[in-house]
């Protein structure tokens, strides 16, 4: 099969970055469908770091690198990603694609506090724009890509007109001033609407002839399943749809067939509020790792678990099994790719949740819509021994029996074969089991 998507099956974080690398290695064309610069992929070669936010992984192999319509852009922080990466650079954007502008970050700020302020706990939003810069484009009042790039006595004249409404709803409903300086975001704009003309690209076109050609192509997803606007945790989530059928809609190509990779990291992690059955840190948001327990903090530490995007401290908890059973339903995941086992090695007992209990009754029943329910719900775990250093396996039997047994316990439950296995960072420090690439 030509295609393949790469999904998130839990809140994000789960390494699709490094998955989508190793792919890379065999594609011709890379697509990321949805969010923003919310999202980060950290990518490790030869030891060196890579941070992306916007930019598609696939980026750093030179493969055609494409953003479609479906992603929100913010021009300002893509210069920076382009400019880092810009001797191998072969990147197309959608003109369909809306872009982020600063009256957008100052809603979301301002959407946060009143959220804080009247029902008491925010959702943690990345503070990019994200969910102000969807509602334009959902209403249509929002700037595309097309218009960036396009006349720029155009360009002016749209900023101008949408930052009236903005700063009369800024100045006379929130009662603030705009962070930015107009005039200053008009010229900083149109230098950046220049500097990105010679990307842009008919994505839907270009993917659909890529498909006809049998060209290998992957859709790269940012987030995860749970923070989907209508099938994660409402309002909780972000505000596109992390999964495999928000594909077609986004890129502009018919359904079709395509091999659905899902990534889950041996445990699970969420930053912002909502939420988490299996939660170690005493379901807190923000993390206070002073009231967390060991589990908790030793597994953040290990696994380095703090915003790429933002630096917060992700909340830790134990693999859920029902969440994941859940993911599986909404993408019918081929296959697993379970990232940073090596990241559970040295602790006694590993737990997965492999049912809840809700009122006294077990259910495997993730009622997404329903925040009450799931945080009154109680993990019901299966305990595992816990298992050594495992950094230098390369061969799946290489792996202790107690890893394996955790491995083949995931399988079982969802169903699902895990064909990645990975035990650090780097592209090396992969074990792979019928995997195959394109
Ligand atoms: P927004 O996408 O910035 O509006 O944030 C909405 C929710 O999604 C917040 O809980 C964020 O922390 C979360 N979120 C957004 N992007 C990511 C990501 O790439 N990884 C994990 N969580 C994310």
């Amino acid at each position: 099969m030509p295609a393949i998507c790469v999904i998130g099956a839990q809140w994000g974080d789960e390494g699709k970055g490094k998955l989508v690398d190793i792919l890379g290695e065999t594609a011709d064309v890379i697509v990321r469908y949805q969010g923003g610069n919310n999202a980060g992929h950290t990518i490790v070669v030869d030891g060196k770091k890579y941070t992306f936010h916007a930019l598609p992984s696939g980026v750093l192999r030179g493969v055609r690198s494409l953003i479609a319509s479906e992603v929100v852009l913010d021009p300002r922080q893509l210069f920076d990603e382009v400019e880092k990466f810009k001797t191998d650079i072969n990147l197309g954007i959608d003109p369909r694609t809306s872009i982020i502008m600063p009256w957008h970050n100052d809603l979301d700020n301002i959407g946060e506090e009143s959220r804080k302020k009247s029902t008491g706990s925010a959702i943690g939003t990345t503070s990019r724009g994200i969910g102000p810069c969807y509602e334009d484009d959902k209403n249509r009042s929002g700037i595309r890509f097309y218009e960036l790039v396009g006349d720029p006595k155009n360009l002016e004249g749209r900023i101008r007109e949408v930052h009236d409404t903005k700063k009369r709803i800024l100045e006379q409903v929130y009662n603030v001033k705009p962070s930015y300086d107009i005039d200053e975001t008009v010229r900083s704009y149109l230098f950046l609407g220049g500097y990105l003309r010679d990307y842009l690209a008919d994505v839907s076109q270009e993917v659909g002839n890529a498909l006809k050609e049998n060209k290998k192509v992957i859709f790269e997803g940012a987030q995860g399943t749970l923070l989907d606007i209508k099938f994660g945790n409402y309002p909780k989530v972000t505000s596109s749809h992390p999964m495999s059928g928000a594909v077609f809609d986004s890129v502009g190509i018919p359904p079709m067939k395509m091999r659905t990779v899902g990534i889950i990291k041996a445990y699970v992690t969420k930053v912002g509020s909502g939420p988490v059955v299996t939660c170690l840190d005493n379901g807190l948001w923000p993390v206070d790792e002073s009231k967390s327990n060991f589990e908790g903090n030793y597994i953040r530490n290990k696994g380095g678990e703090k915003g790429t995007t933002t630096g917060r401290p992700r909340r830790v908890g134990w693999m859920d099994a029902v969440a994941l059973k859940y993911t599986h339903r909404l993408n019918s995941f081929s296959d697993l790719a379970l990232m940073k086992l090596d990241c559970l090695s040295g602790l006694d007992k590993i737990k997965m949740a492999v049912a809840y209990e809700h009122d006294g009754k077990v259910t495997d029943d993730y009622r997404s819509w329903d925040l009450k329910f799931l945080s009154e719900c109680k993990p019901v775990y299966e305990e595992f021994d816990g298992f050594g250093d495992i950094s230098s396996a390369r061969r799946y039997r290489q792996l202790p029996k107690n890893a394996r047994k955790y491995v083949s316990r995931i399988e079982e439950l969802v169903k699902v074969p895990i064909t990645v296995v990975s035990v650090g960072p780097g592209r090396e420090e992969t074990i792979y089991r019928n995997f195959k690439k394109l």
